[in-house]
C-alpha cells in the first residue's frame, strides 16, 4: 500500500497507451464512487414544481429560467434552487463567530499566505484568455446573488495591517428566502441565483425579463450596437447581459464574442431556414451556442489547464464518447476494445504502483464509463440525485490568483509591449472603453500570448485584496473568499478530503516544501493540519499530476461535477440531435473550435492564430502535423507573424554578430542542410555559418515569357533572409541571401546565393553585388567551407533550382520543368546608391527597407555551366553565362525587414544538391 496522500494514478502515463488507459479507469472508477456517494440533495423539488408547466417549446428549447429541462422535475437545475452539496450534509454546518468562523484571522490568511506582492507567479502552461474564460463559465454556472445588508461579519485588522488598526467588515451571504421552520437547525442552505444548467445564462440571462433585455427580437439575433458591440447600461456603462457582476475588459471580450457568435449562428439559421420565426431562430441558436462554448470548455480549457495525456482522454470522451458516427467516436471505440482487452495489464500495473482499486470487483459500466462519453445518444442520467450545482463546486472554482496586475498589450504578432494596463482600470465602466480604445484584436491577441498568474499560494494580485465595489467600499476578495468556504460550511482541507475519497495529509510537509510558507501555515493554524482551510490546502499542493495547473483536492469535485452537467442535460443527451439542434446546429458545434470563432469575428487574428488548436495555450510558433498541406499563404503567414514578428528583438537588443563556428560545420549539420525537408530548423540545429539575419516576406514577379517554368512562373509568398557569412571585421564583409517561395500543400522549394565565397572586402554595403546560386571555387577560401561541403556533395559551391521549376505555387505539377542552371539576384540600383558602404552593423541599415520595396531583379541563364582550371578561362565562360542570362522577374518586399530571433536561428533554407536536383 503506498503512503502517500496523493493519487497515485498520474505514475501510470509512464507506461504508455495502457498506462494512460489504466489512468481513465481509475477516474471512472473515482467518478462512479463520487455519483455513489457524494451527490446530496437539499431541495423541495414539488414546492417549485407546483407552478411549473412545461409547454410545447420547452421540449426542444432552453428555457430563460432554466426550467422542463428534465421534464419529470421541472424544477430540477433552474434559477433560485438551491445548491446541493458533495459532502454529507452533517459535516455541512456553518461556521460561526462562536466557533471557528474567524480562526484563524481571514484577513491574516489573505495578508500572510494569499498576498502575492511585487512578482506575479505565472501559469506558463496556459494564456491569459483562460481566465477570462473561466469566470466567463463561472457567470454561467452559479451566483449567490447579491449579499446581505446588515449584521456583517466584523473581525479585527491583524497587527501590521497596511490597512492600519480597526476591522474589516464582510456583508454575509444573502439567506435563502425559501427556508421553512420546518429547516430549522439543519445546514444551512443557499439558492443558485443563475440556472445550474450549463446554458449560456451569463449572455441569455435565467429569467424573461433579462432573456427579453439581450433580445433585437429580430431573426433570433441578440441585441448589438450598430458598430457589432453590446450596448450598455447608462449608468454603470456596463454591457447590458445575462450576468454582468464583478466586470472587467477579461468579461467584455468573452461575451461581445459570443454574442456575436450567437447572431452569426442565426444568421446561418436564417439561410437555410428563411421562413422561421425569430423566436424559432432565437431558441436554435442559443442551444447551439451554449453547447459550443460547453464542447470549448471540455474539449480545449480543461484539456489546457489539466495538460496531462489521461485528462485530454477523459475530456474528449466526456464530449464525443463512442458510439456515434462522429470520426472522434471511432477513436474511442477502439480504445475500449482496447482497454476492455488489457484489463489484466491494467490491474498488475495497479499493484505494481500500489493503486488502490479492485478491478475484479468493478461496477459494471465503469469501463462503458471511463471512455463511453456523455453527450449525445444516451438518456440523461443523475443517478437519483436531481441535478444541480454544488457549494463545494463553488468552492473549487474560486480561482482569483489567475488574475495579472495588469494587461501588457502588444500589436498583434508584436512582442513588445506597447502599454500596460491596471486591471483595475479595466473595471465595470472601463470595460468596453478599454476594450474600444486599445482594440479587441490587440486586446486578445495580448491575452494570447501572456499568462495568468498560478493557482498557488502567495499569488492573490493586490487589487483583488483591496479591491473597490460600489456601494460597498473596499473588500479583500482572498480574505473573503476563505470566509465565505467557512460561513457556508464547506469542511476544512483534511475534513474536505476525507468526505470525497481522498486521503487526508498527515502533516504540514505533505503540502509543500518551502521553508517560509510552512513556517507561515503552521503558525497561523497553530500546528493544527486539521485547521487548514480547503482553499488554502488546495493552493498549497505542490504534488500535482503531471501538466495539472490545479490540484487532485480541486479535482476531484471537478470530475464529478463536470460530468453531471453533461450526463444529466437532456440537451447534451437524448435532445443533442439533428432534430432538436437543426443539422446546421450540429456540424457547427461539431466543427467550430474556440480558434474558429476568433478567427470568424477576428480576422486579424488569423496569422497568429495558425497552427493553434487550442486556444488557451499560448500561442507561439506550432507546428502542426498538417503544416505542410496548408496553402502557400497559410504558411508564409504562420512562420512570419508566430516565427519572426513574435521574437522580433526590440531596439538595442540586437545580439552581437559572431563569427563562423567552424567547429559546428560538422557535417551531420552539413547532411541536414542538404536533407531535411522543413521550413523550420531541426531540433538542435544551429546555423554555424550566416548566424545573423534580417528577414522579410516577398513576393516574385515574374517577366513574361522567359520560358522558365514553375514558380519561375511567379509566386506570392516567400521568405527572403539576409545575412553575412561571419563578422565581417573578422573575414570581410561577405553577403548572402536565403529565398523561400511557399507551395500550397507542398513542401518549400529553397535556394541561397552569395557575391563570392570570401566576399566584398570592407565594403558594407548589402546591395553593392549581385548574389548568384553559382559561385566560383577560390584559392584563398579562407574558411575552407568548399572542402567542408564536399563533404556533403560533389559541387560544394553549387546549388541548384531545378524544384522551383517542377512545381507552381498553387501546387500544380509541371509537366516538362524547364529551370535555369544559374540565377542572378541584381541589387535594386536605387538601394546600392543609397545604403553606406562604411564599417556599421549591415542589420540596421537593411532594416529600414519597408513593405514595398523592390530588392532585386532576378536574371537567369539555362547555358550549362562549365568550370575551367584556369581563371581566365572561368572567368570568359562565367561572363559569358552572364552575359546570356534575361531577367525573369523582381523580388519585392510585402512587409518590413526585421531582425528576429527565428530569422536567426529558427528558420531552415534546404540546399538543393547538384546530386538531388
Ligand atoms: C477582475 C476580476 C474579478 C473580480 C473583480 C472578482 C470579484 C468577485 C467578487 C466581488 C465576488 C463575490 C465575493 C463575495 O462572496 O462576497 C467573487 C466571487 C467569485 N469569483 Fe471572482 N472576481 C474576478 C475574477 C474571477 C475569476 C478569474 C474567477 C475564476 C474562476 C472567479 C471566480 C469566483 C468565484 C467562484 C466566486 C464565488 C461566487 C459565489 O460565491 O457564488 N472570479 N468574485
Amino acid at each position: 500500500m503506498s503512503t502517500t496522500p496523493w493519487v497515485t494514478w498520474p505514475a501510470l502515463t509512464k507506461f504508455g497507451t495502457i498506462g494512460i488507459f489504466g489512468g481513465l479507469l481509475v477516474l471512472s472508477m473515482e467518478r462512479t464512487e463520487l455519483l455513489n456517494n457524494n451527490m446530496f440533495d437539499v431541495e423541495d423539488w414539488d414546492r417549485h414544481n407546483a407552478d411549473i408547466t412545461c409547454d410545447e417549446r420547452s421540449l426542444t428549447a432552453r428555457t430563460e429560467d432554466g426550467t422542463c429541462n428534465i421534464l419529470d422535475n421541472p424544477a430540477e437545475g433552474s434559477v433560485y434552487t438551491r445548491f446541493g452539496r458533495n459532502v454529507p450534509l452533517e459535516q455541512t454546518y456553518a461556521e460561526t463567530e462562536n466557533d471557528t468562523l474567524l480562526v484563524p484571522n481571514p484577513r491574516e490568511v489573505s495578508n500572510v499566505l494569499m498576498a502575492r506582492g511585487d512578482t506575479m507567479q505565472p501559469a506558463t502552461i496556459v494564456n491569459f484568455a483562460a481566465a477570462a474564460w473561466i469566470q466567463f463559465m463561472v457567470h454561467d454556472w452559479f451566483d449567490h446573488g447579491p449579499r446581505m445588508d446588515g449584521n456583517d461579519i466584523v473581525f479585527p485588522l491583524p497587527a501590521g495591517d497596511p490597512l492600519g488598526s480597526g476591522t474589516m467588515s464582510v456583508q454575509r451571504t444573502q439567506p435563502d428566502p425559501s427556508r421553512t421552520l420546518a429547516e430549522a437547525g439543519r445546514p444551512a442552505t443557499y439558492q443558485n441565483t443563475n440556472t445550474h444548467w450549463w446554458d449560456g445564462s451569463q449572455i441569455y440571462g435565467s429569467d424573461k425579463e433579462t432573456s427579453d433585455r439581450v433580445r433585437a427580437f429580430v431573426d433570433g439575433k441578440l441585441k448589438v450596437d450598430a458598430d457589432n458591440t453590446l450596448p450598455t447600461e447608462f449608468l454603470s456603462g456596463k454591457p447590458i447581459t445575462g450576468f454582468n457582476e464583478n466586470w472587467w475588459v477579461g468579461l467584455s471580450m468573452m461575451h461581445r464574442l459570443f454574442t456575436q457568435e450567437h447572431n452569426a449562428i442565426a444568421e446561418r439559421l436564417k439561410q437555410s431556414y428563411p421562413d422561421a420565426t425569430d423566436q424559432w431562430l432565437y431558441d436554435k441558436a442559443r442551444l447551439i451556442n451554449a453547447a459550443l462554448m460547453a464542447k470549448i470548455h471540455t474539449v480545449e480549457w480543461t484539456p489546457a489547464i489539466l495538460d496531462n495525456p489521461v485528462l485530454k482522454r477523459a475530456m474528449y470522451a466526456n464530449w464525443w464518447g463512442v458510439g456515434g458516427d462522429q470520426e472522434n467516436r471511432e477513436f474511442f471505440q477502439q480504445a475500449l476494445d482496447e482497454m476492455a482487452n488489457n484489463i489484466e495489464g491494467i490491474a498488475n500495473l495497479f499493484t505494481l504502483l500500489g493503486i488502490d482499486a479492485d478491478i475484479a470487483n468493478m461496477e459494471p459500466g465503469v469501463i462503458d464509463h471511463a471512455l463511453g462519453g456523455l453527450v449525445g445518444s444516451r438518456a440523461p442520467n443523475n443517478y437519483d440525485v436531481p441535478y444541480t450545482l454544488t457549494e463545494e463546486f463553488v468552492s473549487v472554482y474560486r480561482m482569483h490568483p489567475l488574475m495579472r496586475d495588469d494587461i501588457e498589450v502588444y500589436d498583434v504578432g508584436s512582442n513588445v509591449v506597447s502599454e500596460r494596463i491596471a486591471i483595475p482600470d479595466t473595471r465595470d465602466g472601463d470595460a468596453e472603453d478599454v476594450l474600444d480604445s486599445v482594440g479587441a484584436d490587440r486586446l486578445w491577441y495580448s491575452f494570447g500570448i501572456t499568462h495568468p498568474g498560478a493557482l498557488v499560494l502567495e499569488n492573490y494580485p493586490d487589487f483583488l485584496r483591496n479591491l473597490s465595489m460600489p456601494l460597498i467600499g473596499n473588500i479583500d476578495m482572498a480574505a473573503i473568499d476563505v470566509l465565505r468556504d467557512r460561513e457556508r460550511g464547506v469542511p476544512r482541507y483534511n475534513d474536505f478530503r476525507r468526505a470525497i475519497g481522498l486521503k487526508p495529509i498527515t502533516q504540514f510537509e505533505d503540502l509543500t516544501s518551502d521553508p517560509d510558507l510552512l513556517a507561515n501555515l503552521k503558525r497561523l493554524y497553530n500546528n493544527d493540519i486539521e485547521l487548514i482551510d480547503t482553499l488554502v490546502g488546495s493552493l498549497a499542493e505542490e504534488t500535482r499530476p503531471d501538466g495539472f495547473g490545479f490540484g487532485e483536492t480541486s479535482f476531484q469535485i471537478f470530475i464529478l461535477n463536470a460530468s453531471r452537467r453533461l450526463m444529466t442535460d437532456r440537451f447534451f443527451t437524448t435532445d443533442y440531435t439533428p432534430e432538436v439542434y437543426t443539422p446546421e446546429g450540429m456540424a457547427w458545434v461539431e466543427g467550430n473550435t474556440m480558434v474558429d470563432v476568433l478567427k470568424r469575428h477576428h480576422p486579424a487574428l488569423s496569422g497568429a492564430l495558425v497552427g493553434m488548436d487550442n486556444a488557451f495555450k499560448p500561442w507561439g510558433l506550432n507546428m502542426p502535423a498538417e503544416y505542410e498541406s496548408w496553402s502557400a499563404e497559410q504558411k508564409q503567414m504562420h512562420l512570419w507573424v508566430n516565427g519572426a514578428v513574435r521574437t522580433e528583438y526590440s531596439d538595442g537588443e540586437l545580439p552581437a554578430q559572431q563569427d563562423v563556428d567552424i567547429g559546428g560545420l560538422i557535417s551531420s549539420v552539413l547532411w541536414d542542410k542538404v536533407k531535411v525537408e522543413s521550413d523550420v530548423a531541426p531540433a538542435g540545429y544551429e546555423k554555424p555559418i550566416h548566424p545573423q539575419a534580417v528577414m522579410g516576406r516577398v513576393q516574385f514577379n515574374a517577366t513574361s515569357g522567359h520560358g522558365f517554368t514553375g514558380l519561375f512562373e511567379g509566386a506570392g509568398h516567400g521568405l527572403l533572409r539576409l545575412s553575412i557569412t561571419g563578422d565581417p571585421e573578422e573575414r570581410g564583409f561577405a553577403p548572402g541571401l536565403a529565398l523561400k517561395l511557399f507551395v500550397d500543400g507542398q513542401p518549400s522549394r529553397n535556394v541561397s546565393a552569395l557575391y563570392t565565397l570570401s566576399g566584398q572586402d570592407s565594403n558594407y554595403n548589402f546591395f553593392a553585388n549581385e548574389l548568384s546560386n553559382y559561385v566560383s571555387p577560390e584559392a584563398n577560401d579562407t574558411l575552407g567551407s568548399t572542402v567542408l561541403f564536399s563533404m556533403v556533395t560533389t559541387k560544394p559551391t553549387r546549388l541548384m533550382v531545378n524544384a522551383f521549376a517542377e512545381v507552381r505555387e498553387n501546387g500544380d505539377e509541371v509537366a516538362s520543368p524547364k529551370a535555369p542552371t544559374q540565377i542572378y539576384f541584381v541589387p535594386n540600383s536605387a538601394l546600392t546608391a543609397s545604403l553606406p558602404s562604411e564599417p556599421h552593423d549591415f542589420r540596421e541599415s537593411l532594416m529600414t527597407l519597408t513593405e514595398g520595396t523592390k530588392l532585386y531583379d532576378v536574371y537567369a541563364t539555362d547555358v550549362a555551366i562549365r568550370t575551367s582550371i584556369f581563371p581566365s578561362l572561368n572567368n570568359r565562360l562565367a561572363n559569358e553565362r552572364r552575359n546570356s542570362a534575361r531577367k525573369v522577374g523582381e523580388l519585392t518586399l510585402t512587409s518590413d525587414l526585421i531582425a528576429s530571433q527565428f530569422g536567426d536561428s529558427g528558420v531552415f533554407f534546404k540546399h538543393q544538391r547538384y546530386e538531388d536536383r
